[in-house]
C-alpha cells in the first residue's frame, strides 16, 4: 500500500516523523536514485527504493535485532525502576514494538534477540522446538568427575523438576560451557546448584546456529536479516 514518505521513514525506525521531514528538506533522502521532492510523496515500500544518507530504508513489517545484553539490565520492555534492554535502543527503534525473545537473568550477559514478530518468538521459546542455547558459566569450583554425565542424564532440580539432558563441557579452571534445550526459570543456575556448584557469571553464546556477533560490545546491538534470524532453527 502506498504511504507518505515521512511516515515510511518514521515507521522504519530511522527517524521521527518531524526528523524525517527535515531529512527530506536537507536532501538526504533519495527515491529510486533521485533526491526526494517532498515528504508528501506517496510511495510503495515494496517497489520504491528509499535511501537515507545512502542507506536503504528497511520497510519490512518484522524486524530482528541481535543484542549483546550487558549484566545489570532487565530482559523486559519496561520497568518503573530498573533499566531494561529496550532502554539500550535509540528512541526511533523503540517505536517498532520490539520485545526480547525469552529472558536472560539480570546478571546474565550475552545473546538476546529482539523482534516484533510474535510468531517467531513463540517458535523459539516453544518447549517443543528444543532450540539449543549455549552458555559460558563461571563457577565457584571446578565441576567434578561425573558432573557432565549427570547433565547428560538430565538433572533433577531441588524442587524435583526434571530437566532434559544437557551437554556440559568442562573448560579451563572453574569455567564450563553448557548447552540446554529448554528454558526453565533460572535453569542453568539451578542445574549447577543441583550439582553442588554456584554460578558466578553466566553468558549466552548462541541460540541454535545463531552466535553472538563478537564485534558487539556489551550493550551494543545490530539488525539481522530475516535469513540470519532463522539461524536459531538450524
Ligand atoms: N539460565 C539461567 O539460570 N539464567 C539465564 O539467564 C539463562 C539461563
Amino acid at each position: 500500500m502506498a504511504e507518505r514518505l515521512d511516515k515510511l521513514i518514521a515507521d522504519s525506525g530511522t527517524a521521527s516523523r518531524s526528523q524525517a521531514k527535515s531529512l527530506v528538506r536537507q536532501g538526504r533522502v533519495t527515491v529510486n536514485g533521485a533526491p526526494a521532492a517532498s515528504c508528501e510523496m506517496k510511495l510503495e515500500p515494496d517497489a520504491d527504493v528509499i535511501c537515507v544518507d545512502g542507506r536503504r530504508l528497511n520497510c519490512s513489517k518484522y524486524r530482528y535485532f541481535m543484542l549483546h545484553k550487558p549484566c545489570g539490565v532487565l530482559s523486559a520492555t519496561e520497568d518503573r525502576e530498573q533499566k531494561t534492554v529496550l532502554d539500550l535502543l535509540p528512541e526511533n527503534l523503540r517505536r517498532l514494538g520490539l520485545f526480547p525473545v525469552g529472558r536472560l537473568d539480570k546478571d546474565t550477559s550475552g545473546l538476546l534477540i529482539l523482534t516484533n514478530n510474535g510468531q517467531y518468538a513463540h517458535n523459539i521459546i516453544s518447549p517443543a522446538r528444543h532450540v539449543p542455547k549455549r552458555y559460558l558459566a563461571g563457577l565457584d569450583a571446578r565441576p567434578g568427575a561425573g558432573t557432565a554425565e549427570a547433565f547428560a542424564r538430565g538433572i533433577v532440580l531441588a524442587d524435583g523438576l526434571e530437566c532434559l539432558p544437557a551437554q556440559l563441557e568442562v573448560l579451563e579452571g572453574r569455567s564450563a560451557a553448557v548447552t540446554v534445550y529448554e528454558g526453565k526459570y533460572h535453569q542453568v543456575r539451578r542445574m549447577f546448584a543441583a550439582a553442588g556448584l554456584r554460578v558466578l557469571t553466566l553468558h549466552r553464546l548462541s541460540a541454535g546456529a545463531l552466535e553472538l556477533d563478537p564485534q558487539l560490545e556489551p550493550g551494543q546491538f545490530r539488525e539481522m536479516s530475516q535469513e540470519e534470524a532463522q539461524f536459531v532453527f538450524k
